[in-house]
């Protein structure tokens, strides 16, 4: 029985994440939130820290490792680093057209056998959330490979995505989701790449000048917990967690879509970054040239994995 029941006080759970509060990842914490203190009156109650208030996406996982945090919800591409590179599937460039596609992987076999792999870091695995498609920024139109060159492009710590930004002639430079806006605006680094809910609550478009609807990639995240705590709670406790996660996910992930669109709509009406669209020439030259990035996965952690995402996939 979890030590807060016996004393009568209720259970604190921290969640902190790296994202505001208006972003797919936002509002289904408080969701949560919402659902869990009102099903268990208040014996369970959730703090939810955002905007790295806490911690940043590169201290997080230790913080949770050390029993100071017990939700997170960190990007897939970052269990990487992690000692988690099959993961980074989820970085594979233009490998999902929709959301629906990401979800034959997410509530698929695979998906679980993902999530079973985080035991082995003492994380419990409670599902994925979509945030949406990413897109490239700089101050300068990104419509061709070439437009790449030399560019020094924010990425998280993925070395997919890494190798993605090197196939096409740009520096990879790895630095927490927290410290991007001000690395755009002094110079630091020249682009990057984001959701368009991140990239507009962030005021990245006041930093950057263009940009490119290239959806190359897509960014989604495991809702994990400190396996100890997880332990410590009762049987009841447990059930009430999994199933306001469970609604709070399918509701977050039944919005996030429409959440970017309202992100892009606003972008569009505030006028201060110009918006591309690739055309299907252009498409076609980005996703050739970022294949080195798969070919760097495939060898990384075997073709297997990838066939097993494209026989997903493909699967009616
Ligand atoms: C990023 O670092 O760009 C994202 O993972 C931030 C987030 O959590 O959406």
């Amino acid at each position: 029985m979890a030590q807060a029941q016996k004393t009568g006080e209720p259970v604190r759970i921290r969640f902190s994440h790296v994202v505001a509060e208006n972003t797919p990842k936002g509002q289904t914490a408080l969701r949560f939130k919402a659902l869990l203190e009102e099903r268990t009156q208040g014996r369970m109650r959730v703090d939810i820290y955002p905007n790295a208030q806490l911690y940043s996406d590169r201290d997080e996982m230790e913080a949770m490792q050390l029993g100071a945090v017990e939700i997170l919800a960190p990007s897939l591409s970052k269990f990487g680093r992690l000692g988690f590179p099959e993961f980074e599937l989820f970085d594979l460039p233009f490998l999902f057209s929709t959301q629906a596609d990401v979800r034959r992987i997410t509530e698929g076999g695979l998906g679980q056998a993902l999530l079973q792999r985080l035991q082995r870091q003492h994380m419990v695995g409670l599902g994925f959330l979509d945030n949406g498609f990413k897109h490239m920024s700089a101050n300068r139109p990104l419509l061709e490979p070439a437009d790449y060159l030399g560019l020094r492009m924010r990425v998280q710590s993925s070395r997919t995505i890494a190798r993605q930004m090197r196939a096409l002639g740009a520096r990879p430079v790895d630095l927490p989701f927290s410290e991007t806006r001000r690395a755009l605006g002094t110079g630091v680094v020249d682009g990057t790449e984001n959701p368009v809910s991140n990239f507009w609550t962030q005021h990245m478009h006041e930093v950057q000048s263009d940009l490119t609807l290239t959806g190359h990639g897509f960014i989604g995240y495991a809702i994990v917990i400190h396996a100890p705590f997880w332990r410590n709670l009762s049987e009841l406790q447990r059930q009430h967690m999994t199933s306001a996660m469970k609604e709070a996910l399918a509701w977050g992930n039944s919005v996030a879509a429409g959440q970017n669109e309202q992100a892009l709509h606003a972008l569009r009406a505030s006028g201060s970054t110009r918006i591309h669209e690739l055309t299907p020439g252009q498409h076609l030259r980005l996703r050739t040239a970022v294949q080195p990035a798969w070919d760097d996965l495939a060898r990384r952690i075997g073709q297997n994995w990838l066939d097993s995402v494209r026989q997903a996939l493909n699967s009616p």
